[in-house]
């Protein structure tokens, strides 16, 4: 059955990359989380088998991202051995007209954080329905918490004018990361503007207890950025400024 509705523009944005990365092959691979990023990998692994990509080394930006890779026997490194990336492709869950991002839905945002700012290009993929013109403006800012200050964050969250949320797990518990905290979604009304996130982030990580944040400025990455959106006109590949 052909994928329907959003579901075949994550792949079309998917697909994009991949036709990208075979014009720019190369060595070492950031991996992204989410499902547009697990469609993207899937089919990196069909393409690697094929003798078509000369990849030494990927690393997964979670222990789900890990275990769809090795399953799909692509190689697999670590930061420890390879701290600088050739470039990482992953999704988002809003960017705005700047470019800046807002990530988090599958609670790896730290790690993803990490992984982007060791590539020197990072790709983000989404379908159009991810293009807003404020971050926050559909979904609250995720903020990876060490258990032990979850209450004194929230309070900070509210000074801040944010109405934070325990994210629960499937089974009602909160949710764990895959270093072990938790994950306060923080909506804030009316969202930020596109001019406010990097000053934003910097007072969501001067609460003490917070170790992440969802929002990435698209001037603080250091790599070069390229967002290939798809919808129903075609993929465009947007570039900050
Ligand atoms: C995970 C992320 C994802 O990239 C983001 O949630 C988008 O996911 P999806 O492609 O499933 O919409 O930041 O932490």
């Amino acid at each position: 059955m052909r994928p329907r509705g959003s579901e075949a523009l994550k792949a079309q944005a998917a697909e994009r990359a991949l036709q990208l990365l075979q014009e720019h092959p190369v060595r070492l691979l950031g991996l992204g989380t989410g499902s547009t990023a697990e469609v993207f990998v899937r089919r990196l692994a069909e393409v690697y088998h094929e003798d078509a990509l000369p990849l030494e080394g990927c690393v997964p930006t979670s222990r789900r991202t890990e275990e769809l890779a090795r399953g799909l026997g692509l190689p697999l490194t670590t930061l420890g051995e390879h701290p600088e990336l050739d470039l990482t492709v992953d999704g988002a869950d809003e960017v705005d007209p700047q470019l800046n991002l807002l990530k988090g839905g599958g609670g790896a945002h730290t790690r993803e954080k990490i992984v982007a700012w060791a590539s020197q290009n990072y790709w983000v993929i989404v379908d159009e329905s991810k293009l807003v013109s404020r971050l926050g403006e559909r979904h609250p800012v995720p903020l990876e918490v060490l258990p032990f200050g979850v209450r004194v964050v929230e309070r900070a969250v509210q000074a801040l004018g944010g109405e934070p949320r325990l994210r629960l797990g499937p089974d009602g518990r909160p949710f764990t990361t895959d270093e072990g905290n938790h994950v306060l979604d923080c909506a804030f009304p009316g969202g930020v503007a596109p001019s406010e996130v990097e000053a934003f982030g910097r007072e969501l990580s001067a609460i003490p207890g917070v170790v992440e944040h969802g929002l990435f400025p698209s001037v603080a990455i250091p790599g070069a950025l390229r967002v290939i959106a798809a919808g129903r006109d075609g993929v465009r590949v947007l570039l900050p400024g």
